[in-house]
């Protein structure tokens, strides 16, 4: 792209969108793709924060070369190793044979295992509170493991007080002309795709953000610059995202409402959710989503799972176990973390299984989950004399949430 982008006055954004990506670390779909964000300080040295993805490098060489005008790359640093970030960096010290790469000493340990780096030679190892004088820009290293992996550090800049927050505060989906989040309608347009981002990515590990934190509360965050996704740069949506994230890393639910995430071979199953959600919205209750996680994608479920207060789960008796998609389901929430929320099961049985006893055993190792009344269970199908038994599930559901 020949065309700069500016931060700052000093800081330009060099990062690039991938549109052709189907799915982020080959799981999670990307319907609107995915920004690789990486940022270069132009002071008495220059400083390039993080690399991209292999898969479009080319115009990311072009970006650097374009904003540098000339100038050599004196420091790479790299928060975090992944390749999304990292598949370009041999590449980077290659074409900038004076770059020094500053990294973490477990980060260097990743990059050795993942990319036979080339330029050991030039490294430059950082630790907590370690610091880097670029002339102007002032720059302190601050651990963040796992956020979201155990070598991740955040880069502070106390001249123009940003933080380069490597993985935390992105987001999943292109950006399209607007890079700030306060030019775009981020609650409506970016804030499923952020939490999504969040929940799978980095959801397992909210100790390790609310640690983060921690450590960030005597550091004036007038931008936050993240590896993915849109830059914060005003009170109001710094604010907005660090409650966001707070609400996340502690398992708290951002607002009251059931997600009824259900499998249905034949539509019966998808029948009860469909009448309980009936039931559900006749009781007052809001945020209703009812899900077959056969057609939508788990990563929206879990999302939404996280969001909401309550959730009811459907198990379906398949080879006398539980049907698969949700068993798989079942495990990556509980494998994230899932806590503090209200929970009920449905059951469909035709003539037996376990499917039931291995969701409760599943989601038994989750930490503060209530279960909201008696699992609601079915042969095959809804008969009608069970109707007053679904309405009472429908009430208990509807009172837990205040
Ligand atoms: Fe965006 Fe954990 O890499």
């Amino acid at each position: 792209m020949y065309y700069k982008r500016k931060i700052t006055d000093d800081i330009y954004y060099v990062g690039e969108n991938d549109r052709r990506i189907e799915r982020f670390e080959n799981m999670f779909e990307l319907p609107d793709g995915v920004a690789y964000n990486s940022y270069l300080i132009l002071d008495q040295k220059t400083a390039l924060l993080d690399g991209i993805d292999e898969a479009v490098s080319e115009r990311y060489y072009e970006n650097i070369r374009f904003a540098l005008d000339g100038r050599d790359l004196d420091y790479l640093i790299v928060n975090h190793v992944e390749p999304d970030h990292c598949s370009s960096i041999n590449n980077v010290l290659r074409e900038y044979p004076n770059a020094t790469m500053v990294i973490t000493q477990k980060g260097l340990q990743f990059m050795e295992q993942f990319y036979n780096l080339d330029y050991q030679d030039r490294v430059q190892i950082v630790g907590e509170g370690d610091k880097l004088d670029l002339g102007k820009h002032q720059l302190e290293f601050i651990m963040a493991p796992n956020v979201h992996w155990p070598e991740v550090m955040v880069t502070y800049d106390h001249t123009d007080n940003v933080l380069f927050s490597a993985d935390a505060f992105g987001s999943f989906k292109a950006i399209a002309g607007h890079l700030f989040a306060d030019q775009v309608n981020f609650e409506r347009d970016w804030l499923e795709e952020a939490r999504r981002y969040y929940m799978n990515i980095v959801g397992r590990n909210g100790p390790s953000v609310m640690r983060l934190f921690k450590k960030l509360v005597d550091f004036d965050l007038k931008i936050i610059a993240p590896l993915h996704g849109v830059v914060f740069r005003t009170p109001e949506m710094i604010e907005m995202i660090l409650d966001k994230y707070t609400k996340w890393a502690t398992y708290e639910p951002e607002e009251p409402g059931v997600v009824l995430a259900c499998a249905s071979m034949y539509g019966d199953s998808q029948n009860m959710n469909d009448i309980l959600a009936a039931m559900l919205a006749d009781r007052g209750v809001p945020n209703i989503r009812v899900y077959d996680i056969s057609k939508t994608s788990p990563s929206q479920v879990i999302a939404d799972v996280f969001r909401f207060s309550n959730a009811v789960f459907t198990c379906l008796t398949y080879n006398t176990q539980l049907y698969p998609g949700m068993d798989a389901l079942l495990r990556e929430i509980a494998m994230l973390n899932y806590a503090n929320r209200k929970i009920s099961f449905l059951e469909n049985q035709s003539w037996g299984g376990r499917a039931l006893a291995i969701a409760q055993e599943i989601l038994g190792k989750c930490k503060n989950l209530e279960i909201i009344g008696e699992p609601f269970k079915i042969k095959s199908s809804v008969a009608p004399e069970q109707m007053d038994e679904l309405a009472k599930l429908a009430d208990e559901i509807a009172a837990s949430i205040e």
